[in-house]
């Protein structure tokens, strides 16, 4: 049996990744390492906690000695790794955290599987990591594998350096690494800071739909449950030392991704054309709000047969859905300081 470390499990794409390999490889353990910030919530995994193949442990992985503790405990065969600190906003406010979980603790794991790991036949180290270390597109052109690095945010900053430490980490002690860079995911338990959760769950209260500068910036979004099917592929399939980047060929203008969200929620909600389109609000900009991003998949698409499951409106329509019938979800994530966060940070442009 092997054991398979997956920090980050109780957030939002590791709630995915997690049930996956729960539910698909009985042969596997699979250990959810999490120190449960504000944004990792074990309701995420309600469905197969009690599942005889999974594990919990709340650990932080800022804690090197404790991270190399465990890999001694567990004996761990593989590690996919997403615990992070993952808000641009919130690293734009304090960056300090993100230098922490991000950049530290991603070196403790890397410490933790050279020095434990006796030797590195059959093992994977596997680093979950975002487009946005590529910087900002213009009107045109893609991210691909070999683009040079030009985070711009504290958050992708973090997250380059974090690419870099694993390159590195394979380049200088042979540890076998692998890394892939998503563009942005939605779909059911994300945390209601990020787009579009926060646009459904202020739609369905009737509060202000905050849409930043000129809801002009561009995101390429793909569905969550297929970023861990790519993940799937990559952990089982990808090459050693290679990159792969991952994204939906998707491009919405925030605007109009806004609307197409407000004509759904009427929908659902059985109110009139237009009622959820009153409450968009244009407030002051991100600061260094990047204008685009736009992923070049081919890579995966070609070597690992990869590719997109849902269309955007489909997956958009089953995201509603979700938030809709899961309200108490949605109530314990949005009580107390969310409410302080949340409501302070609007200013109208
Ligand atoms: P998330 O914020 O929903 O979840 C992050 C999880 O990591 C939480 O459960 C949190 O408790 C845990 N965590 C944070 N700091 C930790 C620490 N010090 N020790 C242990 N656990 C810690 O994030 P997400 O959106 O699910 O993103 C997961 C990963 O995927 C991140 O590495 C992110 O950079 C990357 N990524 C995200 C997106 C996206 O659109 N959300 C796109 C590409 C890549
Ligand atoms: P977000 O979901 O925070 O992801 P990221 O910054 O990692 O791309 O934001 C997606 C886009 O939506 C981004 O261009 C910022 C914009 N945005 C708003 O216009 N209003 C909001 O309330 C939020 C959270 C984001």
């Amino acid at each position: 049996m092997k054991t398979i470390l997956i920090t980050g499990g109780a957030g939002f794409i590791g709630s995915h990744v997690v049930r996956r390999f729960v539910k698909k490889y009985p042969d596997y353990k699979i250990v959810n390492l999490d120190n449960l910030t504000y944004a990792g919530n074990l309701a995420n995994l309600r469905d197969i906690e009690n599942e005889p193949n999974y594990e919990f442990v709340k650990a932080d992985i800022t804690a090197g000695e404790l991270m190399k503790a465990l890999f001694k405990k567990y004996r761990f065969d593989g590690v996919i790794h997403l615990a992070a600190e993952s808000h641009v906003d919130r690293s734009i406010s304090s960056p300090m955290e993100f230098i922490y979980a991000n950049i530290l603790g991603t070196v403790n794991l890397l410490n933790a599987a050279r020095v434990i790991w006796e030797d590195y036949t059959d093992k994977r180290f596997y680093h979950i990591s975002t487009d946005e270390v590529y910087g900002s597109l213009g009107a045109t052109g893609f991210f691909y594998e070999d683009t040079a690095y030009d985070p711009r945010s504290p958050y992708s900053a973090s997250k380059a350096s974090s690419d870099h430490l694993v390159r590195a980490y394979n380049h200088t002690y042979g540890l076998p690494t692998v890394i892939s860079n998503c563009s942005n995911n939605y779909g059911p338990f994300q945390f209601p800071e990020k787009l579009i959760p926060l646009a459904i769950h202020n739609i369905k209260n009737n509060k202000l739909v905050p849409v930043y500068g000129k809801g002009e910036n561009i995101r390429d979004w793909l569905y969550v449950e297929d970023h861990a099917n790519a993940i799937d592929l990559i952990y089982h399939e990808g090459k050693i030392a290679e990159t792969y980047n991952i994204g939906g060929h998707n491009e919405w203008k925030n605007i109009d991704l806004i609307q197409l969200l407000c004509e759904i929620m009427d929908r659902k909600l059985k109110r009139s054309a237009g009622t959820s389109a009153n409450l968009i609000t244009y407030v002051k900009d991100r600061a260094g709000h990047d204008l685009r991003y736009a992923i070049d998949s081919a890579k995966i698409q070609r070597e690992l047969a990869w590719k997109p499951s849902l269309q955007f409106a489909e997956g958009l329509e089953k995201t509603v859905e979700w938030y809709l019938a899961n309200e108490e979800w949605m109530k314990n994530v949005t009580t107390g300081d969310y409410q302080k966060y949340y409501d302070k940070q609007y200013t109208k442009r």
